[in-house]
């Protein structure tokens, strides 16, 4: 019983252009993967964590983590995210009755946060860290001019980590077919699609996804000050 996490972390980090992976990217002093393995060491109710490693990186991968994390697995990735997620979700014990994703490349999630998110699953099947789009948005016309205003209200900005009951998100990937392992873009989508109420918990913190390199010098800024968990 409990919860497993999947940090995923095989992807190649193509736009931030280390011509290394993403997650071994260091930043403020530690490789980008440690921060959110940390996080996930410390949450209370996470008892399991599995790391998605880039296939032939798994060393390194470990070598980023050290030992003191309590790491169950490292395993590699597949071609798509949603296939990595799928390589965790076959490297946890049966026994999990949860099972948090996490994107690797979020390195400001905290304890905190995640304990947050697996609050939510108090009363639904599944719930995602996420937050309520704050700038006005403009959907482009063909030729990069402002086509419309679109109206922002209820529209929200997706992040992870996403938890969901384990049974719920095992039945989901069993269903899925390649095409939507290749193409869709988080858990949550998948499950949505398949009729499962699905809570955003609002983390009130940033939580951002380092990109490109602009994203890496503004993380950098944020953990290099005091941490608070
Ligand atoms: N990811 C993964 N397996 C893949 C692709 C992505 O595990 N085949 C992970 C990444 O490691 C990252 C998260 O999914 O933690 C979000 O992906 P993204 O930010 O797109 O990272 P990359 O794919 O590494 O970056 P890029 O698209 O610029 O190459
Ligand atoms: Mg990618």
């Amino acid at each position: 019983m409990g919860a497993g996490a999947i940090i995923v972390a095989a992807g190649s980090g193509e736009r931030l252009g280390y011509g290394l992976p993403k997650a071994l990217v260091r930043v403020a002093g530690r490789p980008l993967v440690a921060w959110s393995a940390q996080a996930f060491a410390g949450a209370r109710g996470v008892d399991t964590m599995v790391v998605v490693a880039p296939p032939g990186d798994e060393k390194g991968i470990a070598a980023a983590l050290g030992e003191s994390l309590g790491v169950h697995a490292i395993v590699p990735g597949g071609s798509s995210r949603q296939r990595s997620v799928a390589a965790g979700i076959a490297a946890l014990p049966d026994s999990v009755d949860v099972i948090l994703v996490h994107d690797a490349a979020r390195p400001l999630i905290t304890s905190a946060m995640v304990e947050a998110v697996l609050a939510g699953l108090d009363s639904h099947d599944g719930a995602i860290a996420a937050a309520p789009v704050a700038d006005t948005l403009k959907r482009a016309a063909a030729d990069g001019v402002i086509g419309e205003t679109v109206d922002r209200a209820g529209l929200w900005g997706a992040q992870t980590p996403q938890a969901f009951r384990a049974q719920v998100i095992r039945e989901v990937f069993a269903d899925a077919d390649d095409t939507e392992l290749d193409a869709a873009t988080d858990c949550a989508g998948m499950a949505e699609r398949r009729g499962i109420a699905v809570r955003l918990v609002d983390t009130g913190r940033p939580n951002i996804k380092v990109t490109v390199p602009a994203d890496l010098a503004l993380v950098e800024a944020l953990l290099g000050g005091t941490r608070i968990a």
